[in-house]
């Protein structure tokens, strides 16, 4: 199984995908988390694309496509992946199938999860994540059983994203909207597509995520 989650900064994509890993064993490819590790490291890749996250622009169409195209390569994608934040340009759409179909694989399906702005910021500007294990929580939707303890590995230290301040926010939503939602109509005229509630609390996203799922 090959997918996309496709959706706006905020969208639940993340919270989704690592469900979906669950589920069914198959990788989480997500750029955003690809890049934010390059950059913990200081790599060069990770020194050219801090400033731009940071400001909420894209990184290069030619960095994050050499990033997936190795990452597909790894034993772990044998059985599929879900690709999480990319693509999000039509450039990154048309190498991604270009890259899939070299490598003689096939895209299963792209879902969309939709909701509305208001929703995304109020998101956003309450998730943290644990420093160790990467697990994602909410400020109000989704606090750890124990308060100030992750769930997964028991850590008690968290961590907020940079980019996730009201200012970058903006700028965020405004490129997802100029260069990222055009793919909803290249997927939708390739019938790929299928379009979530994104709205609805995320047990119920991921039941409609999985009645997808169940039937390809
Ligand atoms: P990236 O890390 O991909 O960020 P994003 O697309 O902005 O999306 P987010 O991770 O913010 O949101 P999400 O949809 O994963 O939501 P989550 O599940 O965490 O990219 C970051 C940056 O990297 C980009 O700005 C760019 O600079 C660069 N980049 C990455 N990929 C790139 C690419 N392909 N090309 C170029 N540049 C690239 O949920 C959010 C919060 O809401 C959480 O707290 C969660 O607990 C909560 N929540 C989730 N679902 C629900 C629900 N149903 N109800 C209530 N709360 C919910
Ligand atoms: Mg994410």
């Amino acid at each position: 199984m090959r997918l996309i989650l496709l959706g706006p900064p905020g969208a639940g994509k993340g919270t989704q995908a690592q469900r979906i890993v669950e589920k069914y064993g198959i990788p989480q490819l997500s750029t955003g988390d690809m890049l934010r590790a390059a950059v913990q490291a200081g790599t060069e890749v990770g020194k050219r694309a801090k400033a731009v996250m940071d400001a909420g622009k894209l990184v290069s169409d030619e960095i994050v496509n050499a990033i997936v195209s190795e990452r597909i390569d790894q034993p772990d994608c044998e059985n599929g992946f879900i690709l999480d934040g990319f693509p999000r340009t039509l450039v990154q759409a048309d190498a991604t199938e270009e890259m899939l179909r070299a490598k003689g694989l096939d895209l299963s399906v792209v879902i969309e999860l939709k909701v509305d702005d208001a929703e995304l910021v109020r998101r956003v500007a309450g998730r943290y994540s644990c420093a160790q294990c990467g697990s994602v929580y909410h400020d109000t939707d989704k606090r750890p059983v124990q308060e100030g303890v992750c769930d997964k590995c028991g850590s008690t230290h968290f961590k907020r994203r940079p980019d996730d301040n009201p200012e970058t926010m903006t700028a965020r939503l405004q490129v997802y909207y100029k260069e990222t939602s055009p793919l909803i109509g290249y997927y939708h005229a390739k019938g790929k597509l299928r379009s979530v509630d994104g709205m609805a609390d995320m047990d119920h996203v991921t039941q409609e995520v999985e009645a997808i799922l169940s039937k390809l």
